[in-house]
């Protein structure tokens, strides 16, 4: 949560900064600031909203011709969203800049001591005690570097850091929080909270260890506290386009990446057996196998109990891994746990993993985030391969999410060409399901729904999670209430809510259609709007979304036409697509 973008080069810093700010908004987005130094005096330039919103005309006031600058976009963890709270914040003389992502846990004792020290406080942030705390060690005759490293070193807490001084130099840490640091070219540095605030300029990439210090002064050096010495780091080439992370032609990244959806899959079709083998080795040899991550990745997770069941003939336990801990009890140096995580940042996964190897059992991450922290973490991991997913929303790494669990189980199955067989097939009907006549059709649907205040939503088996994914898409972005329940559950208490006229999605498969069409007559009996979604149409239904049965694969092309109903509500109802209110898409904190 919250982005960080610091830049020093021979460009215009403020530029910059901003866009690169602009594509990490999706880490928050309730206000935004930047700080820029042209080697002796600093200017901030601050605002409530989204950067994104910022034109360069706004950016001058602030631009000092400066091409030495650091920047931040919000979401706010101490203090409201204010002006006074965006980062970044100065030092009491001005003469630092900070910005922060995480959570300085002992700041009150901090801002206490400084108080008595006749420190004033602008903000309610915890962020302002680290200028102010460099300041002060400054005044005990340090250095800037020196005074920072001492001021980190009393920092509890999970952070990223970035501080400016007024004379251009720049210093970083990276300590539980992600930081990144890109190597531009003619001795350009950037640091950023992920890869894709400097994609554009540059794909050499550092990616931090935990402790890592970064000065940049003309050059830059890595110095580790905890090591207490200089380190040198190996540059990574990313791969990935920089186009990919740009919106193009689209209104919003949130359909951008729907449609990316076929490509996705295809390039999992392509993935080299030798990585799925290897994991269900691991799966064998272990005794006990726990699935484990957040939101729509723990859906992908429960779809892979119905799939591990059915065709790997093996029980395999799901937590959400925010919980997860309170059942570390049961594991051993012999337990393996899978954690999945789009961003590779996810504070409950990561600390789920931490739980794990704590009790020396062994963790495979499935992630999209090369060198993110759930990765360096983790004895081995899988890639993805979705490319960058800006918009808050996951879409793409679900599908693909699912679309690797669903390998390991076919090669649990000894079915591994069937399964690459079927994703590839899929592919090519992804690109049917997000035509634009399939876009067109569900529009319809949303228009129907746009007004409602809640939406229920029913499935059986694989169409379970389907629903429960559903469900979040629906009310993440669009703010309708929406709830998914197991078909079976709904006679047990939910059908109370079920009047004339509300929305009742059904999802159906060849497998589950007789049980769950019971559930449907139930709810049209008390007066629903009865949806239905898959293969077959049926005379209970009032509207009808046909999606071809694709067996064990039906989450993947179920909640396409699920993700596309969400985006048009978001529409009609004036709701930002890519940044729904309240959310951030790499939640950082616990
Ligand atoms: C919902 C959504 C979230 C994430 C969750 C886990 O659309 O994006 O529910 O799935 O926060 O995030 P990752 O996968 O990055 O660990």
């Amino acid at each position: 949560m919250c982005g960080i973008v610091a830049y020093k080069g021979d460009k215009d810093a403020s530029k910059v900064i901003r866009d690169g700010l602009k594509t990490l908004e999706y880490r928050g987005y309730d206000s935004w600031g930047i700080a820029t130094t042209d080697d002796s005096v600093i200017d901030v330039i601050k605002n409530i909203g989204k950067v994104s919103e910022t034109y360069d005309s706004n950016l001058k006031i602030s631009n000092n011709g400066s091409n030495k600058g650091i920047g931040h976009t919000r979401w706010a963890t101490h203090g409201g969203v204010t002006k006074e709270n965006a980062h970044p914040h100065l030092s009491q003389n001005g003469k630092i800049a900070v910005v922060h992502n995480g959570i300085i846990e002992n700041f009150q004792e901090q801002r206490t001591f400084l108080k008595k020290q006749n420190f004033s406080f602008l903000s309610d942030t915890d962020t302002e005690t680290i200028p102010n705390t460099i300041e002060y060690h400054m005044g005990r005759g340090y250095d800037f570097v020196e005074a920072a490293k001492r001021s980190f070193e009393h920092m509890d807490g999970q952070y990223a850091v970035v501080a400016l001084n007024h004379d251009g130099k720049i210093v970083a840490i990276r300590r539980e929080a992600p930081l990144v640091l890109g190597i531009g070219l003619n001795n350009e540095i950037f640091i950023a909270s992920d890869v894709t605030a400097f994609l554009e300029h540059t794909k050499n990439v550092i990616f931090l260890e935990e402790n890592d210090m970064v000065i940049v002064d003309g050059s830059f050096e890595i110095f580790n506290l905890y090591e207490n010495c200089v380190v040198e780091r190996p540059i990574s080439r990313i791969d990935w386009d920089n186009e990919a992370a740009k919106k193009g032609d689209f209104d919003h990244f949130f359909m951008k990446e729907i449609l990316e959806q076929a490509d996705v899959i295809n390039r999992i079709a392509n993935i080299e057996q030798s990585i799925i083998t290897d994991t269900v080795f691991d799966i064998k040899a272990a005794k006990g196998v726990y699935i484990v991550a957040c939101g729509t990745a723990a859906y992908a997770c429960m779809s892979g109990l119905y799939l591990f069941s059915k065709l790997a003939k093996m029980h395999i336990n799901f937590c959400v891994a925010s919980e997860f801990e309170h059942f570390k009890h049961f594991l051993t140096e012999d337990s393996l746990i899978i954690a999945i995580s789009q961003s590779g940042e996810t504070a409950d996964t990561l600390s789920a993993i931490r739980a794990a190897k704590s009790k020396g059992s062994k963790v495979i991450s499935i992630t999209n985030m090369v060198g993110s922290s759930i990765m360096r973490e983790s004895d081995k991991s899988i890639l993805q391969k979705a490319g960058p997913e800006i918009c808050v929303l996951s879409t793409k790494s679900y599908t693909s999410q699912l679309a690797i669990i669903a390998l390991i189980v076919y090669e649990m199955d000894g079915h591994f060409d069937e399964g690459i067989a079927s994703l590839r097939e899929l592919s090519r009907y992804i690109y049917y399901l997000t035509s634009k006549n399939s876009r067109d059709f569900i529009k319809s649907l949303s228009e129907k729904l746009k007004d409602v205040e809640h939406i229920y939503l029913l499935g059986r088996n694989l169409q379970y999670p389907t629903a429960l994914e559903a469900a979040l898409k629906i009310k993440e972005v669009s703010y309708i209430h929406a709830e998914a329940y197991a078909g079976g559950e709904l006679k047990h208490g939910n059908i109370a809510l079920i009047s004339e006229g509300t929305p009742c999605i059904i999802f159906t498969s060849d497998q589950t259609e007789k049980a769950i069409l019971s559930n449907a007559m139930e709810v049209k009996a008390r007066g629903a709007f009865v949806i239905g979604l898959g293969p077959k149409d049926n005379e209970i239904f009032d509207f009808f979304i046909k999606v071809r049965d694709a067996g064990d694969l039906n989450p993947i092309v179920q909640i396409i036409p699920m993700q596309i109903l969400a985006y048009q509500l978001a529409l009609l109802r004036n709701c930002d697509p890519d940044k729904p209110r309240n959310l951030a898409k790499s939640v950082t904190v616990k």
